[in-house]
């Protein structure tokens, strides 16, 4: 193993000053460095940083001249790394350094007045709101896609109908519009949580420097507005310490990837030849390389697969947190690698969700033949004994004893008849050629929620007035 003798102070470049007579081991530079994830961040922290050069310069803490030297210099390292030139260099451990390195390359010792009142705990902290709150706002985005996606093959959908499931065993029929607008809602709190996660994230942490603020006269009040926060944090130790916004994001994300799971499982069971309901297009599925028949859902299973992932990711930061004490620890560097691989990974499974289902092929007709199943309606029935004044409990008694005769004795339970009924129980008034009817079984279900025609329909257009509000709000296409 290779050890840095080198007894010369930042020796690797690194800017810890004069307290420092010797270079860091290479293992521990290497151990240490950020800047393969931390890259990440490079925009927020020019963003920061020209926020806080600008008001380091209107409150005289630096010369005005030097300032807009500052801005200038971090603004063509903002090209820079935009257009992917940018010289990252792990030496230089994480983002901050790399930046504030390459400003003094650029504007010469100007630049070692940019750290004036500034730590790299607030700093960080600062870059990590900025990219939560974006994220939030991407996640919001991904997940409207999606829904409106949803909504629209719901629409296309209202009249097909399939048996709903509970224990994965055949319950009640459903229109395909109602259970997919299930999922619409499901993903409607998803949204939600992302749009809370981040007005949570509306106060800017620049100023707190490493935990207990500045002595120097600093403009937080105008750094967080130039950043577009509503106001500076309330406290400087807080401020550095804290990571909920983080987990926050990460657990919106993680519920997100759990109900995008159960979705992509449905599409894998319906795309069986058990059940036949769907068809993904060739586009969003794979074949065997051994099986030439074979077509494969790999995309709904990764998705499955990588909400596994997500989950784990907030796990990660909630285990590292748990016993830090106040305020920044470096073991809080950790926070990054779950917290993009959970944004990242959303972001791709919404979308790659969204082509499935808009491109997916439904048998109307295996479903509908699965909704014929006669025994879908036995709860009708006992309610029709309800109607006529049976208490519920008896009128289950006496359908159960239907549904056994049926099934022991191999009788067709539509084909019932008024008097074999009333051998059950007297107050049946009609067959089951009049009360197993499922057209009728679907119009009496006309409550708010369930699966009448009409609410599906009201459901439907509320879900598109919803989609609007939401892009209106969300401000979609109106980006560069
Ligand atoms: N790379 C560090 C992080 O991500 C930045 C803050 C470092 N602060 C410090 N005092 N070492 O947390």
């Amino acid at each position: 193993m290779t050890r840095k003798t080198d007894s010369s102070a930042g020796g690797s470049g690194k800017l810890w000053g004069g307290r420092f007579t010797g270079a860091t081991d290479p293992t521990v530079e290497r151990f240490s460095a950020s800047i393969h994830f931390d890259q990440a961040l490079a925009r927020y922290d020019i963003r920061g940083s020209i926020a806080h050069a600008k008001m380091l310069g209107q409150t005289g803490l630096i010369p005005a001249g030097d300032a807009e030297t500052l801005v200038a210099g971090l603004q063509a390292i903002g090209a820079e790394i935009e257009a992917g030139e940018f010289p990252f260099d792990p030496a230089l451990e994480d983002i901050h350094m790399n930046i504030e390195a390459r400003l003094s390359e650029a504007v010469g010792s100007v630049a070692g007045r940019l750290h004036t009142g500034r730590s790299r705990n607030d700093q960080v902290a600062t870059d990590l709101a900025l990219y939560l709150r974006d994220a939030c706002e991407a996640a919001q985005k991904g997940i409207l896609d999606l829904r409106a996606i949803l909504l629209e093959r719901a629409t296309e959908h209202i009249d097909t109908v399939l048996p709903g499931y509970t224990h994965l065993q055949r319950a009640q029929p459903v229109r395909l519009a109602h259970h997919w607008l299930a999922f619409f809602e499901l993903l409607g709190r998803d949204a939600q949580r992302f749009r809370d996660a981040g007005r949570r994230l509306g106060e800017c942490p620049l100023g707190a420097g490493a935990i207990a603020g500045s002595t120097l006269p600093l403009d937080r009040e105008s750094t967080a507005k130039a950043l577009g926060f509503e106001s500076p944090t309330r406290n400087s130790m807080d401020s550095v310490s804290a990571r909920d916004g983080a987990l926050e994001v990460m657990s919106a994300a993680a519920i997100c990837m759990v109900g995008l799971s159960r979705l992509a499982e449905e599409l894998v069971i319906w795309s069986s030849s058990e059940f036949g309901f769907v068809e993904l297009a060739d586009a969003y599925s794979t074949g065997s390389s051994l099986m030439p028949q074979k077509k494969n859902p790999d995309v709904p299973e990764i998705v499955r697969g990588k909400s596994g992932r997500v989950v784990g990711n907030l796990v990660s930061l909630l285990t590292t947190l748990k016993g830090l004490p106040l305020s920044y620890n470096r073991d809080m560097q950790e926070d990054k690698e779950p917290l993009f691989d959970s944004v990242a990974t959303l972001r791709d499974c919404l979308e790659v969700m969204a082509g499935s289902i808009a491109t997916l092929r439904v048998d109307v007709e295996r479903m509908a033949t699965a909704a014929q199943d006669p025994m879908l309606l036995a709860t009708d029935l006992a309610e029709a004994l309800v109607r006529e004044g049976v208490p519920f409990r008896e009128a289950h008694e006496a359908v159960g004893r239907i549904v056994a005769h049926c099934v022991g004795g191999g009788h067709d339970l539509a084909s019932l008849s008024r008097e074999t009924l009333q051998g059950f129980h007297a107050a049946f008034t009609a067959g089951c050629d009049e009360l197993l009817d499922a057209e009728r079984s679907f119009a009496q279900r006309d409550l708010p929620g369930a699966t009448a025609r009409n609410r599906v329909e009201a459901a439907l257009e509320a879900g598109r007035a919803e989609i609007a509000a939401v892009s209106a709000q969300l401000d979609v296409g109106s980006e560069p």
